[in-house]
């Protein structure tokens, strides 16, 4: 290890207390993503209350603990948080009024102009693994929009956890680039797998119809998506640029239908923005040179995006409507999760010579009144519930499968959308779309 390397290193040495004292009132505090969150930091955040700091504000995505200045509003005057991808945590803070959703593209969502912050000091609050003999960490999980952070001048504290994956490509950062840095030893945040049930795999199976081989795949978020996965073991020379890396991605690349061959941009290596998943997903990403995660404003450029030949995006969503509107991330007014990434590869799967995005979803579910008596819904609807967030609009969907087939809307007319996605409903729900849809196109 180089000797300035570990004097800078043991320089920015602090603990959690020194880096609670180095935030100040008013300072825009941005927190690395998902399983990157610095747990130990976030949750002692809350105690800048009794340090006297006031009007912070600060973003995540996907957060994986429920902290308590998350959790409790006791706490909103010192941080107030902005989420542009909910989870359950974030959800039910939303209730409570401390937290709000910052609706945005992934690919958009941290431009120069955005990190301005009307002034206030940028502060990132990211993880690292361990410093290797050159005085360089990683980002670890991903660099969604935690490099950028750093380029953009935010003053960054880094916990420094020996459990945490090193990671090549835009996760890279020098121990110069640090201002401060806690070790720490705790278990890295999972995801557990979602398990894949006979609807899912009769979606996977659809897609997996469409997909060809040497095709460039991006997978979303869910147990539709790993469905997929598993369907397409049996396809060759696959290749993967995604804005998440997930476990089914593994199954891929050990089955030997990912080898990345046919790409053509990237030849060879994996590309992703972020990482979620077990620890299985995590040793495989571990100094493994043939991932490369790269900025999110890059991956999920659909301009970058299209530049794969055959590229194939599958998300999935909450709702559709007979047009092919798609409510992906709200049900009715209630933020359920947030656009991410949906919009970025649905579009520039489109953009790609070849390519296709399909959007997923199951015919129906099931919804629970205030007694807790169930009633089995449809998830085509004539029109979209009232306050529903179009994640995808209908100028942008392509395909739009359920458990009943797989349809074609670009290019299509409304009248046409109508019969295809009525083709795809639950039959017990056909009638009563044929009927309101008249309301649509008569
Ligand atoms: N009306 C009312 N409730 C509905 C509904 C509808 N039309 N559709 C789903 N729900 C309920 C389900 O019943 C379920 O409730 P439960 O948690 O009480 O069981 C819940 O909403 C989740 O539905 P499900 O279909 O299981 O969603 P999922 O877990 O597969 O997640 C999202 C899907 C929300 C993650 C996904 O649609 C999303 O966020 N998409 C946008 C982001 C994206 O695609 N990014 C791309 C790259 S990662």
């Amino acid at each position: 290890m180089t000797v300035r390397a570990i004097e800078l290193y043991n320089k920015k040495r602090t603990d959690i207390e020194g880096a609670l004292k180095s935030i100040r009132s008013e300072d825009f505090l941005i927190a690395a993503m998902a399983g990157s969150e610095p747990i130990p930091l976030l949750e002692q955040l809350h105690r800048l209350k009794a340090m006297g700091i006031i009007n912070c504000q600060l973003t995540n995505c996907l957060p994986m603990r429920e902290y308590e200045f998350i959790k409790n509003p006791e706490y909103v005057d010192t941080i107030f948080t902005a989420g542009w991808f909910y989870s359950n945590i974030m959800r039910k803070a939303n209730q409570q009024g401390n937290v709000s959703f910052a609706p945005q593209h992934l690919h958009s969502s941290f431009t120069k102009r955005l990190f301005a912050r009307d002034g206030r000091r940028l502060v990132l609050l990211c993880t690292c693994s361990l410093m290797d003999k050159h005085g360089y960490l990683s980002l670890s999980l991903g660099t969604t929009y935690e490099r950028q952070a750093i380029e953009a001048g935010a003053y960054v504290i880094a916990v420094v956890n020996n459990r945490m994956p090193r990671t090549f490509g835009d996760t890279i950062v020098h121990i110069s680039e640090i201002d401060l840095l806690v070790e720490a030893d705790y278990e890295v945040p999972t995801l557990p797998s979602a398990q894949i049930n006979e609807k899912d795999r009769r979606i996977g199976g659809y897609i997996a119809e469409l997909v060809e081989d040497g095709a460039t795949i991006q997978l979303g978020i869910g147990g539709i998506p790993n469905a997929v996965a598993e369907a397409l073991k049996g396809k060759r020379h696959l290749g993967i640029h995604t804005e998440m890396f997930t476990e089914g991605m593994v199954d891929l690349i050990e089955a030997g239908a990912v080898d990345n061959s046919h790409k053509t941009l990237y030849k060879g290596k994996t590309v992703a923005t972020f990482a979620l998943g077990g620890e299985r997903l995590y040793d495989f990403i571990d100094d493994n040179p043939s991932i490369i995660f790269k900025y999110g404003k890059w991956t999920n450029n659909p301009h970058i995006i299209g530049r794969n030949h055959k590229m194939i995006s599958i998300n999935t969503t909450l709702e559709v409507d007979l047009t092919g509107q798609c409510a992906s991330e709200s049900i009715g007014p209630i933020q359920f999760s947030g656009t991410g990434g949906q919009s970025d590869t649905a579009v520039g799967a489109q953009l790609s010579e070849g390519g296709k995005s399909f959007i997923a979803l199951y015919a129906t579910t099931e919804i629970k009144d205030k007694d807790g008596k169930k009633t089995t819904i449809s998830k085509i609807v004539p029109m979209l519930k009232t306050g529903a967030v179009v994640s995808l609009s209908r100028n942008d969907v392509d395909f739009v499968v359920t458990e009943y087939g797989a349809v074609s809307l670009r290019g299509r007319t409304i009248k046409e959308r109508i019969e295809r996605l009525i083709s795809i409903a639950h039959p017990d729900f056909r009638d009563e779309l044929r009927f309101d849809a008249k309301k649509l196109a008569p």
